[in-house]
């Protein structure tokens, strides 16, 4: 599919996948990939390997017999880099193009992969003709390895994991989708995948400050035309865990019926004080949806009754996941139901305490509270 002139996305589309590294994405993704032909042809970031055929597919409906001169690959991660021994085989005589921790991680992925490696920085540059890429390294948005490429001449960011959205539905630019849907897609991805990593998304939008951007191509989700400033503004606020005061999430689990019950008490408690509300049961929706639906909230109230002396494995495994998220500045309460022992509130408590949060007095019930 042609983009512009000369800049085609030669993506696949990967509309069926449900959990995506423990990651719930309920409409699919897309794994991106550009050519762009020049005096000399190159392509930007590859495939997941099951779809390495749907890439040269899609690249030879362009080029035909013409080859691949260079690929950039802006990050390791197999989503992005698994189609590269097959791509090799399709054209040996094509470079690639990283950074120094991408080559690491390419040449311990793929050890029998054969093909010249240069390892670029921000102040090199790539010219193949009548276009001159260059190169903005981005270490920890999300991996070590990962960078940005920036096309000069079409004033297009190839912004790989960066400012991209779970979305694989088959839109191809932004303009195809409401803007609530977009950027609640757009959440729910800096959420889980994004959100440890404040600090140096800062400095990634500080680097982007002076660049004439009109089009991003990250590496998931839609191309973003019109809505790029309004996608760098919620990235802006996102990275400094700017939340919603009057917001709260309530994420439980329950065993008999109780500590649903204390949800929905806590639920109307604060909904009389004026808050919005949003009650997530963790039997119903993934941890990873909870955690999107936190992303803009202050208040994250967290419950489960006590099961064999713990806190039930749902609410373990949300806590553990949300702690390595590394949420910030948020108020936290935990509450649940008991029978004898009652440990499960003191350790949800002690761990939404260990994330940095200013908690609020548990709330308990012993069997049942009436309704
Ligand atoms: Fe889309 Fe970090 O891979």
């Amino acid at each position: 599919m042609e983009i512009r002139k000369n800049i085609y996305s030669v993506r696949a589309v990967d509309g069926g996948i449900r959990i995506f590294h423990g990651y719930e994405t309920p409409v699919g993704t897309t794994y991106n990939s550009y050519l762009v032909v020049d005096e000399r042809v190159t392509l930007i970031d590859l495939v997941k390997a099951p779809f390495a055929d749907t890439l040269i597919k899609n690249i030879k409906a362009v080029l035909g017999g013409r080859p691949v001169d260079y690929i950039i690959c802006n990050h390791v991660e197999p989503d992005h880099s698994g189609a590269l021994p097959e791509i090799i085989k399709e054209y040996p005589s094509a470079a690639v193009y990283g950074t120094a921790n991408c080559e690491k991680g390419l040449r311990a992925y793929y050890p029998g992969c054969k093909y010249e490696f240069v390892k670029v920085g921000k102040c090199d540059t790539l010219p193949t003709g009548r276009y001159t890429f260059s190169f903005i390294p981005m270490p920890m948005v999300h991996w070590p390895d990962s960078m940005s490429t920036y096309l000069r001449e079409e004033k297009i960011l190839f912004s790989n994991d960066a400012l991209g959205q779970h979305i694989g539905t088959g839109e191809l630019f932004d303009g195809e989708l409401s803007p609530d849907y977009l950027f609640d897609r757009a959440g729910d991805y800096y959420a889980n995948i994004v959100l440890p990593f404040g600090a140096q998304v800062k400095k990634l939008l500080e680097g982007l400050r002076d660049l004439d951007i009109e089009l991003v191509c990250p590496s998931h989700g839609v191309i973003l035309g019109r809505n790029t400033p309004l996608m760098l503004q919620k990235y802006a606020e996102w990275l400094n865990d700017k939340t919603d005061d009057n917001k709260a999430v309530i994420i439980y689990d329950t065993m008999w019926g109780t500590t649903r019950k204390l949800a929905e008490k806590l639920s109307e408690e604060y909904a009389g004080k004026g808050f919005s509300v949003e009650i997530i049961n963790l039997s119903e929706r993934h941890h990873s949806y909870a955690m999107a639906r936190l992303l803009e909230a202050k208040y994250i109230f967290v419950g489960s009754p006590t099961l064999n002396n713990q806190m039930m494995p749902t609410v373990s495994a949300f806590l553990t996941y949300m702690k390595g998220l590394k949420p910030k500045n948020r108020v936290g309460l935990a509450f649940g139901s008991y029978g004898w022992s009652g440990e499960s509130v003191g350790q949800i408590n002690d761990v939404l305490a260990s994330c940095g949060f200013e908690m609020l007095e548990p709330v308990k019930a012993v069997w049942n509270i009436e309704n």
